[in-house]
């Protein structure tokens, strides 16, 4: 059986890959900066390894012997998200070096192009694909739109903050479909050395989405122009919500590019609320 590594597997989007690999017959690996914790989340069906992606000797004793590695990483900061993009992919292929894989594959984004690089974690995205490609290893990168997960993300007490006016169809995918789509790509050795955006079945603006969840969750919507979240960012020194108000601003203005050949998952916004909430 092939062991496949999923660094991120405890994470919101890393959990559903792991168990759909899991599914779909791989012994895979859960790599996590911290195993108990990990194994109480996810249970029996997997391996543990500790490993911190600031740190090549934990990730060459945790990736040890495995034949696939997925990496799902992610960042709270520009900081973060450098540390764990670049950094990080720098030190996993350090790590590998020597063993030979089937595939190495990392979570990108639907807007990772270099003409949108303005935004840093486009950017740092590029960069970490840049390594993939490098490596030699057969590597596929996924560009998922926006995930429906993120949608309770939005949520402050008992209001959902929509930060607009967010004009823009987003071809909004569920993390269940995702995780098949990276399952069936990885079983696939045809699918290696590409870049796979993945689409979900409707073009729904960010406005709407958030109204139709907020509906089903019975939650009230408060809707803050960019400026105003900006410059409430700044007063309250909340880097985080500057960014978010800076992503919608760059959203509004690039949107999601037409791609002919993107993969289309199935599950709507409709289903996915009639089944979460
Ligand atoms: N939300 C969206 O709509 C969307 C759309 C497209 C792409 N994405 C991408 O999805 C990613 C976020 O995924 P997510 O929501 O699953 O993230 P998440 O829930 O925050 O999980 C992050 C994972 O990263 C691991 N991690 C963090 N720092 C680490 C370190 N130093 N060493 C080892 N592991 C570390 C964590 O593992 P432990 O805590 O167990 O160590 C955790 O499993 C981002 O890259 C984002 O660009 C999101």
């Amino acid at each position: 059986m092939s062991i496949i590594s999923v660094i991120g597997g405890t994470g919101m989007l890393g959990a559903p890959v792991a168990k759909q690999l899991k599914a779909d017959g791989y012994q895979v690996r859960i790599i996590s900066r911290n195993s108990q914790k990990a194994k109480e989340q996810l249970g029996g069906d997997f391996e543990y390894r500790q490993a911190d992606l600031q740190d090549v000797s934990s990730l060459r004793l945790a990736l040890a012997g495995s034949d696939c590695v997925h990496i799902n990483a992610s960042g709270q900061s520009k900081k973060s998200y450098y540390q764990n993009h670049v950094v990080g992919t720098r030190n996993i292929l350090a790590a590998l070096q020597g063993q030979s894989l089937t595939a190495i594959s990392m979570i990108s984004t639907a807007s990772a192009y270099p003409e949108y690089d303005d935004r840093w974690d486009n950017r740092y995205k590029l960069e970490a694909e840049a390594l993939l490609k490098e490596s030699g290893h057969p590597y596929l990168v996924f560009m998922p739109s926006w995930f429906m997960e993120s949608l309770p993300l939005f949520q402050q007490k008992n209001k959902l903050i929509h930060i607009g006016p967010s004009t823009q169809p987003i071809h909004w995918l569920s993390a269940k479909d995702y995780a098949k789509t990276v399952s069936n790509a990885l079983q696939d050795n045809s699918c290696r050395n590409l870049r796979m955006p993945i689409y979900g079945p409707e073009g729904i603006t960010m406005k709407e989405a958030v109204n139709r969840y907020a509906k089903v969750a019975q939650l009230t919507v408060q809707t803050m122009p960019v400026w105003l979240a900006k410059t409430l960012g700044f007063i309250l020194r909340d880097e985080s919500l500057i960014d978010a108000a800076d992503l919608m601003k760059h959203y509004d203005r690039i949107g999601e590019q037409a791609i002919s050949h993107a993969v289309r998952t199935e599950t709507k916004l409709d289903q996915w609320l009639g089944q979460v909430l």
